[in-house]
């Protein structure tokens, strides 16, 4: 699915911005770069892609497959979007360090789920509901000049790893399983599927 490719392309780029984030956080970059990172948070990773998670993905998985978006990975996810939004806002606001580094891991790890649960979840529901490919939008020029300074950022600050943070696949890396989610397989997982991949893996 198109529009799945593109969001694991989106987070590539997101995700080492982040490294760059995370420098500049531990090896006190300028104070003045907060507000360009924070726009390239604001305006491509929230306005381009988390808004089109939001109103493309996450509108059709509840529209076509009436999984749940008060409870679960749907629900976790969403929590995440707006902690992340907050996170960019303190950053914009006070070229605060430890929303940097909060902001990087929170990132790291909501990228993982969504890499590793949600995408290859989405994939397999979509289209056994009948839904090929789904409408996607193209960048704007505002926010293709933001994606560009977020290129320029990670030539500024070459992307550092936080050895603090372990980053893994699955429900089992995600600090909202068994806390707020049950993990996808409870939350999600119909009779069929129980059926092919629970017993079929048990066998
Ligand atoms: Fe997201
Ligand atoms: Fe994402």
């Amino acid at each position: 699915m198109k529009i799945l490719a593109a969001f694991e392309e989106e987070h590539e780029l997101i995700e080492r911005v982040a490294g760059s984030l995370f420098r500049w956080a531990e090896e006190n970059g300028d104070e003045a770069d907060a507000k360009r990172f924070a726009s390239f948070f604001a305006v491509y990773a929230g306005g381009f892609h988390r808004r089109r998670e939001e109103d493309i993905l996450i509108s059709a998985l509840v529209r076509s497959l009436e999984v749940p978006a008060d409870r679960g990975p749907l629900r976790v996810i969403g929590e995440e979007h707006r902690r992340l939004e907050l996170l960019v806002s303190r950053l914009a606001a006070a070229a605060d360090r430890d929303a940097a580094r909060v902001l990087a891991r929170t990132l790291w790890e909501h990228i993982d789920k969504e890499n590793t649960v949600f995408f290859p979840e989405a994939g397999e529901r979509l289209p056994r509901a009948g839904v090929a490919e789904l409408v996607d939008r193209s960048m704007t020029g505002a926010e293709g000049e933001v994606r560009e300074l977020g290129e320029r950022l990670l030539g500024q600050y070459p992307p550092l790893e936080d050895p603090e943070t372990m980053r893994g696949a699955g429900c089992i890396a995600c600090s909202a399983f068994t806390v707020s989610c049950r993990g996808i397989e409870a939350e999600w997982w119909n009779d069929w599927e129980w059926e092919q991949h629970g017993r079929g893996d048990a066998d």
